[in-house]
């Protein structure tokens, strides 16, 4: 099948997963990834996407598409509106639109979409099974909610401190930092993402808890389903570019 992709800001991050399967042979699909950002600083995993990218010729297109541009930029400028979508994916009626990005980015987008009368079905939300807004589950810890934390991470050679936001997963936090950690499912299940908590205390849904009993014993997490609800010492195993 062919899939257009439109992401937003940290939106990326499940297609970058999708981009991976591609190339490793495990999704069999053609891939048109339209992202928006605003000025091309917020751009995360570009050089990694393209490389990935170039690995599947055919497969996998990229554009870029700035809402902002500088007088350097030189790809598509503006937003993901339906002239945009048409110009750089073609002719949607035989392709499946995943959607991934904030929520400001659905509301435009509902209205841009429905220019092109495409079923319903044919339009998914969300491209992964991340969990979004974590602080309207009634067990999460609402004391925390609005607070950022700091996590010191060593990741291979690199160490450093980076700042996470108690309603967002370390996952998130990492690549935020333009760390690229492993990450497969997303939603806790794999354990691709497994990292060791030397210190500090996350919060897990029970239902996305995918540990093994003998790894909650001895401190490690899913950084994917662990929220941070104080400062964090994280070792996570390895970098994947
Ligand atoms: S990516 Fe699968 S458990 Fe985190």
């Amino acid at each position: 099948g062919e899939i257009v992709g439109l992401a937003g800001g940290s939106g990326i991050t499940p297609f970058r997963s999708m981009i991976r399967d591609i190339v490793e042979g495990n999704l069999d699909v053609k891939l048109t990834l339209l992202y928006g950002i605003r000025c091309p600083d917020d751009i995360i995993f570009g050089d990694e996407l393209q490389a990935l990218a170039e690995q599947a010729p055919g497969k996998i297109t990229i554009h870029f598409v700035c809402s902002e541009p500088d007088s350097c930029w030189e790809g598509p400028s503006g937003f993901l509106s339906a002239a945009c979508i048409a110009e750089l994916a073609g002719d949607l009626s035989d392709k499946t639109l995943f959607v991934c990005g904030p929520p400001q980015m659905y509301r435009y987008l509902d209205e841009e979409l429905k220019t092109f009368s495409l079923p319903p079905k044919r339009i998914r939300k969300e491209a992964s099974g991340e969990v979004k807004e974590i602080d309207t589950y009634p067990a999460f810890p609402q004391e925390v909610v609005g607070k950022s934390f700091r996590v010191s991470v060593t990741m291979g050679n690199k160490a450093l401190e980076i700042p996470a936001l108690a309603t967002e997963t370390v996952l998130v936090a990492l690549e935020r930092a333009n760390l690229a950690p492993p990450s497969k499912c997303r939603s806790g299940e794999c354990g691709f993402c497994r990292s060791r908590l030397v210190s500090g205390e996350v919060y897990v849904r029970p239902e996305d808890d995918g540990r093994r009993s003998a790894d909650k014993v001895f401190g490690f997490i899913h950084p994917c389903a662990s929220y941070p609800v104080s400062d964090l010492v994280l070792e996570v195993p390895r970098d994947v570019v």
